[in-house]
């Protein structure tokens, strides 16, 4: 059976570009797969330096994933800091990857740049071995994730081929699977940025658990064109060709046949809008029975850990013993 691994980080809300880009994918994907999906809290350690913050958002996280649709009793939901295989094979990974790769990283220069003049840890600069970490773990054949993580995922390939070149066959070779639709939904208010927990301004990002009114204002004030023409064209109108993805992503379709029922930007606005709001209102009402009772999500995390270090702790010792580490 194909094993699938995706992870998300606990850093701010859920917002429509996960859940289109990602998330949606993990709940097909369930059912035809072995499925793995970590919330990665050491990975938003990267940027957190206030107490308590991450272990809240893990849990109103846990709260979304289920409520998206993800079921305890398929897919294994777990906490990466409660499965210690992952730090200790990040550092494995660390040693494995050069300074260069790193360096080339875009989701690394494009957070340093915004990080100007705050602290830039060095978590943040080797976080891509951290992932290769989460992936090789699981003998992960298929990570579906949004466009902005291929190269994450790229450069896990060439982290586990290095190793098995060093060391002898250990890791299976992952693949990135990115949705047709959806793979990189752009903010709103500037449709040339990908949707992102780290804009300047909240106009332009849709969350998971913005009551409708919000959502149809957000959609009604999305930048559009300077011209008056519905087209779908990604380099010369990204604003309603992003409104045209958003539309196909929820309602089925594709962009360019949506594009043919359309003559002005208000209508499209407002049926995206709705049709955002129609896909939310089950989300939402399953999102607040189950952030009602912390305890049973706890649980459910704790299910998760055992089954996640299983499969983690024989990944990690065969590691080990590629390597040639003595055995405690
Ligand atoms: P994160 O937490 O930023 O995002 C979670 C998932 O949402 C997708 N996504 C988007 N898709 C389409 N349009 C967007 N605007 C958009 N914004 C986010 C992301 O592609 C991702 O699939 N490094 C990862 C977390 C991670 C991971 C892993 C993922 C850690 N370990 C192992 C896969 C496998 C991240 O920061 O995702």
């Amino acid at each position: 059976m194909t094993r699938v691994l995706s992870c998300i980080q606990p850093t701010g809300d859920v917002h429509l570009g996960n859940y289109l880009g990602a998330l949606r994918n993990w709940v097909i994907g369930q059912h035809e797969c072995d499925a793995f999906h970590g919330i990665v809290d050491l990975h938003s350690l990267t940027i957190t330096t206030e107490p308590g913050v991450v272990g809240d958002n893990t849990l109103r996280l846990a709260a979304m994933l289920f409520a998206v649709g993800l079921d305890p009793e398929i897919a294994t939901v777990f906490v990466q800091s409660h499965v210690p295989e992952h730090p200790q094979l990040g550092w494995i990974m660390e040693c494995t990857v050069s300074y260069g790769e790193l360096s080339r990283m875009t989701q690394f220069k494009d957070k340093s740049a915004k990080r100007e003049a705050e602290f830039i840890s060095a978590g943040l600069f080797t976080y891509p071995a951290l992932q290769a970490a989460d992936i090789l773990l699981y003998d992960t054949d298929e990570v579906p994730v949004g466009e902005d993580q291929r190269q994450h995922i790229e450069i896990t390939r060439d982290i586990a081929e290095r190793f098995n070149g060093r060391f002898g066959q250990t890791f299976v070779m992952p693949k990135p699977v990115i949705p047709r639709a959806g793979a990189r939904v752009m903010d709103l208010q500037d449709p040339t940025s990908k949707m992102s927990k780290s804009a300047n301004s909240e106009a332009g990002l849709v969350y998971l658990l913005d009551e409708p009114a919000a959502v149809l204002k957000k959609f009604k004030r999305a930048v559009t064109d300077s011209d008056s023409e519905v087209r779908y064209d990604r380099a010369e109108k990204p604003g309603v060709s992003n409104l045209l993805e958003i539309l196909a992503a929820t309602t089925g379709g594709t962009p360019e046949t949506l594009a043919t029922q359309y003559t002005q930007y208000g209508p499209l606005k407002s049926d995206t809008g709705e049709a955002v709001v129609e896909m939310l209102k089950p989300i939402q009402a399953r999102y607040h029975e189950l952030i009602a009772d912390r305890g049973e999500l706890a649980r459910l995390l704790s299910t998760g850990a055992h089954k996640a270090r299983a499969v983690a702790s024989v990944t990690y010792q065969r590691a080990c013993d590629a390597i040639g580490l003595i055995r405690s």
